[in-house]
């Protein structure tokens, strides 16, 4: 019987908070060990702290930066992360980065990962894309949070967390509008393509691999189911 896929978007947030977290990675790939007996797995890496960290200094040596030279700079941040992903993982995984989530790609490994593709938008969209392009059967927005919350959790202490949330809820909640680096639960373009599709999406802790293992394995597990 044919593998599972599941496809993980994999914050910067949790990978590269500031510069790839050795430890995390490492873990990372114990994890991906135990699900691949059943699963083979797309990776689509964020920006996180490399893409802070260019773009704050674009915008201090330039001020009238455009919004989509902002958003190049993130692309290649993600470009980088998931270059290293490819490095460590090794002939496991997929040779090449996939920036393009609408190409035609044949793949033979268990893992393949993937990065950001063109300004407008996050690698959220790019994660929901390449999905629907390699019918993935689970997709998980691996982040920094539990939940998505009622409002920022970072902002506001009272902020509740939701198990589950309409794609209508999270498109008034986020708005229509993209900006460079805007710290959300998903981005506008990836809410429209899931509300149209009608997928199914989970938001959860990238940091509690446990967790995630049961999300995928369709256990009990801590997160917000988006889209029910
Ligand atoms: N309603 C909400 N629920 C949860 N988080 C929210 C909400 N509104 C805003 N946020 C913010 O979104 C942040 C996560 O998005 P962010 O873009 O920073 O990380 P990421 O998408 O995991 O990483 P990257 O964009 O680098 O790939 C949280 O830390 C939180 O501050
Ligand atoms: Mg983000």
């Amino acid at each position: 019987m044919d593998k599972k896929i599941a496809l993980i978007k994999f914050g910067g947030s949790v990978m590269t908070p500031n510069l790839p977290d050795k430890d995390y990675i490492k873990k990372f790939i114990d994890f991906i060990e135990r699900l691949r007996e059943q699963y083979r797995l797309i990776l689509v890496a964020g920006g996180g702290g490399i893409n802070k960290k260019y773009n704050k200094l674009a915008k201090q040596i330039n001020p009238k930066i455009s919004n989509k030279n902002l958003d190049w700079i993130g692309i290649y941040a993600t470009r980088l992360n998931a270059r290293t992903l490819i490095s460590v993982f090794g002939d496991q995984c997929y040779p090449r980065v996939i920036s393009n989530p609408i190409q035609k790609i044949e793949w033979k490994q268990d893992l393949l990962v993937g990065a950001g593709w063109k300004p407008g938008w996050s690698t959220d969209y790019c994660s929901l894309l390449l999905a629907d392009n390699l019918k993935a059967d689970k997709i998980i927005i691996a982040t920094n949070t539990d939940y998505v919350f009622d409002k920022d959790p970072n902002e506001f202490l009272d902020a509740k967390p939701l198990e589950k949330i309409s794609w209508d809820d999270l498109r008034s909640m986020v708005g229509d509008e993209w900006t460079p680096r805007m710290h959300i639960p998903l981005d506008p373009s990836a809410i429209r393509f899931g509300q149209k599709n009608k997928y199914q999406v989970i938001s959860l802790n990238g940091r509690n691999l446990e967790n995630m293992e049961k999300a995928i394995l369709g256990k009990d597990f801590i997160g917000t189911v988006i889209g029910t």
